[in-house]
């Protein structure tokens, strides 16, 4: 196939556990490249915080997708980040693909600009993906998927429009830009095919599943309250919650065509999404 390149070294996938990680991994088996697990539970394992972990991860390595390690519990991330991705290049990584974030990227996050600017910098191609909020968080995010499962969520997004995306397709277009040429030094900012409101994505979910589960406009202080209840520490609820204000006023209620500059199709639909997703996984 023209343009493909088939890494003779492995393809180190981070996060290889998690919600796009792991379709990473898969897309890239799919298409016949080696690929390496990096999670705490791979062997080797490699963990964020435990510099003695990283060279057995990148030794031999191509190409890598990267996570943003400041979501993984470093203090300072962009130096972690410039660390790590030395160490990579050093053993023979030649490409990054790194998962950033939409809104964050649109609010002009300094830290998160930083971390970006990282990659850009690390002497590797690079290629940013910015995705909007994952359809799959409704399912695979304990915040939000334990919420569905009690059969109420409430959360301080009001009706403010968000474009899910499928991990699926952001899965499909890191691993298109792990191993195909044209998307270096490309910033892709990514969103499924429409706007919906929560309300919308919870009401399209019980109608399809068949789970009893409503959503609730409430204000910060009972999204907070209810982020903790599923989990979450408070500071992160703090964090999540002034995300949801921002859906809430209308900040993310606009499209992106990265999937389509990528893949040359539309992106899935959400109703796509809760169709795949055993309905088990919003029963308790
Ligand atoms: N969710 C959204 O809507 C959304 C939207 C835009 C951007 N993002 C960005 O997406 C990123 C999260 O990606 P994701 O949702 O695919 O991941 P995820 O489902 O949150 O899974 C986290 C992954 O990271 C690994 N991990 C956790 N702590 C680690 C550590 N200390 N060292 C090494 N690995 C560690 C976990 O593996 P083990 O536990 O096996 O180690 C797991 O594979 C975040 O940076 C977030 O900002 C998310």
């Amino acid at each position: 196939m023209t343009g493909v390149h088939r890494h003779a070294r492995p393809i180190l996938v981070l996060g290889a556990t998690g919600k796009t990680g792991r379709r990473v991994a898969e897309q890239l088996d799919r298409r016949g490249h080696a690929v390496r697990i990096g999670s705490r539970r791979a062997e080797p394992a490699f963990d964020w915080s435990d510099r003695a972990t990283w060279e057995a991860a990148v030794q031999s390595v191509g190409a890598t997708y990267l996570l943003d390690p400041a979501d993984f519990g470093a203090e300072d991330g962009a130096a972690v980040l410039r660390d790590f991705c030395a160490l990579a290049v050093a053993h023979g990584t030649r490409r990054f693909v790194f998962l950033s974030s939409r809104d964050l990227g649109d609010a002009g996050d300094a830290g998160l600009l930083e971390r970006e600017r990282v990659v850009e910098e690390s002497g590797a191609e690079w290629t940013i993906l910015r995705p909007s909020w994952f359809a799959q968080n409704f399912s695979e995010e304990p915040f939000l998927a334990n919420q569905v499962r009690g059969g109420l969520v409430t959360l301080s997004t009001g009706d403010g429009l968000e474009p899910f995306i499928d991990a699926d397709d952001i899965a499909e277009v890191a691993a298109v830009a792990l191993t195909e040429d044209g998307h270096a030094g490309e910033t892709y900012n990514l969103s499924g095919p429409r706007l919906m409101t929560f309300g919308e994505a919870i009401d399209t979910i019980a109608r399809l599943s068949g789970h009893d589960v409503r959503f609730v406009a409430g204000t910060s202080e009972e999204c907070i309250a209810s982020l903790e209840a599923h989990g979450t520490s408070h500071a992160f609820a703090v964090f999540t919650d002034q995300l949801f204000r921002w859906i809430g006023e209308g900040r993310n209620a606009m499209l992106a065509d990265g999937v389509q500059r990528v893949l040359g199709r539309e992106p899935r639909d959400f109703e796509e999404y809760v169709q795949r997703t055993p309905a088990d996984a919003w029963r308790g």
